[in-house]
């Protein structure tokens, strides 16, 4: 798989993927994403002659600590594709690396639908999805049979816990998937942050992970923690600290936000931008860039891009900005980071990162 080189998207092409995103977004939001997930899972996208980056590529490249090089900042959040059935058409979309999951080791359903929700007026969503999973030995299958090339997109797994796993018990869990993902991912997302399963984000502690990450840790370079945006500065930054000293490889910065308001689940996008975004400052505070970040929460053009590197991070990944910008929603805030740059001053995203922080 690479990222191929061609031209602008043609007008045509933008109208009727705009139009194409307009009428799904017609339709109950979470029929309108097993729609997508069943063109992109038959690789549609590749009848479509989509932009591709060549040149204009230049400049944008990162590198994340034990992931690897990328393209682009852009990568995919966990959740869009929990069942590895999509990676090529991901990829397809341009976005730079992938992370699939959260994986639960046993098959589950996930809570009753209705349970997701839009928010167009702020381009976000709810979800109480609660973990739907076809379980770690299909997706494990899916992976083999894959056998995908981490180069030039890597592509990590997002594991979680059952449902009905006492939390006593949930470090089994977590083990279960990493011994069977071993061989597939690049890297590994421990979520202790998702809102919709009863006692996770109590596993967000520093006593948990440390067993975790000891039973782990001739793979720890490749384990990288989600955390939440709701907890207290003082506690985050302990956390994050402990998370350090432990040696975990990174943070991703940040799931979705708590709420029960309009309905019960985890909100994202724009709602949760400067939430996120505190989080990322925090995590720098503590760190100082001896730990990898990845930021997600609210990242819905260009601009918020070029700001989350600024403020440290080494790549962005995004998951309501595709709801609402559609296939060409990588391509779109790729040009608005460009031009975000230039209008800085700056030629090299490496350059950008962490300058929010110069004197
Ligand atoms: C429908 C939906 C399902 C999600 N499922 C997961 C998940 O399984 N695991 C996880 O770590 N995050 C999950 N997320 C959170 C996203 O990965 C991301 O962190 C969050 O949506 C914030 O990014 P955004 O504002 O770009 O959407 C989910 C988000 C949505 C909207």
């Amino acid at each position: 798989m690479s990222l191929k080189a061609a031209a602008r998207p043609s007008r045509f092409l933008d109208s009727s993927m705009h139009f194409g995103t307009a009428l799904l977004r017609l339709l109950p939001a979470e029929l309108a994403h097993d729609i997508g997930m069943w063109m992109l899972e038959r690789d549609l996208l590749k009848l479509v002659p989509l932009p591709s980056f060549g040149s204009s590529l230049t400049g944008l490249g990162m590198n994340i600590p034990g992931i690897g090089e990328i393209a682009h900042p852009i990568g995919l959040a966990a959740g869009f594709d929990k069942n590895a059935r999509a990676p090529r058409g991901f990829a397809r979309m341009g976005l730079s690396f992938l992370e699939l999951g959260t994986v639960t080791p046993r098959p589950q359903d996930g809570n009753p639908k209705p349970r997701l929700f839009r928010l167009d007026d702020q381009m976000g969503l709810i979800n109480r999805m609660g973990f739907n999973s076809d379980g770690a030995s299909t997706v494990e299958g899916r992976l083999h049979a894959l056998r995908w090339n981490h180069d030039p997109i890597p592509l990590g797994i997002n594991l979680g816990k059952n449902k009905d796993t006492e939390i006593d018990a949930a470090i089994e869990d977590y083990s279960q998937g990493l011994e069977t993902f071993g061989p597939h991912a690049k890297y590994f997302v421990i979520n202790v942050s998702s809102p919709n399963t009863a006692g996770l984000r109590g596993l967000a502690n520093e006593h948990f992970l440390k067993e975790l990450g000891l039973r782990h840790k001739n793979i720890l370079s490749k384990l990288w923690v989600k955390l939440d945006p709701d907890m207290k500065k003082r506690d985050f930054q302990g956390l994050v600290s402990a998370l350090a000293d432990i040696g975990f490889q990174g943070l991703v910065l940040t799931n979705t936000h708590r709420v029960e308001r309009p309905e019960i689940g985890g909100m994202s996008g724009q709602a949760i931008s400067a939430q996120s975004t505190a989080c990322l400052e925090w995590a720098h505070e503590v760190t100082k860039g001896r730990m990898p970040l990845i930021a997600s929460g609210g990242i819905l053009s260009g601009q918020d891009v070029f700001q989350r590197i600024a403020r440290g991070a080494s790549a962005v990944q995004i998951y309501s900005a595709l709801v609402y910008r559609g296939p060409l929603a990588v391509y779109s805030m790729l040009e608005e980071l460009r031009n975000e740059m230039a209008l800085r001053g700056f030629s090299f995203l490496s350059d950008v990162k962490g300058s929010y922080y110069n004197d």
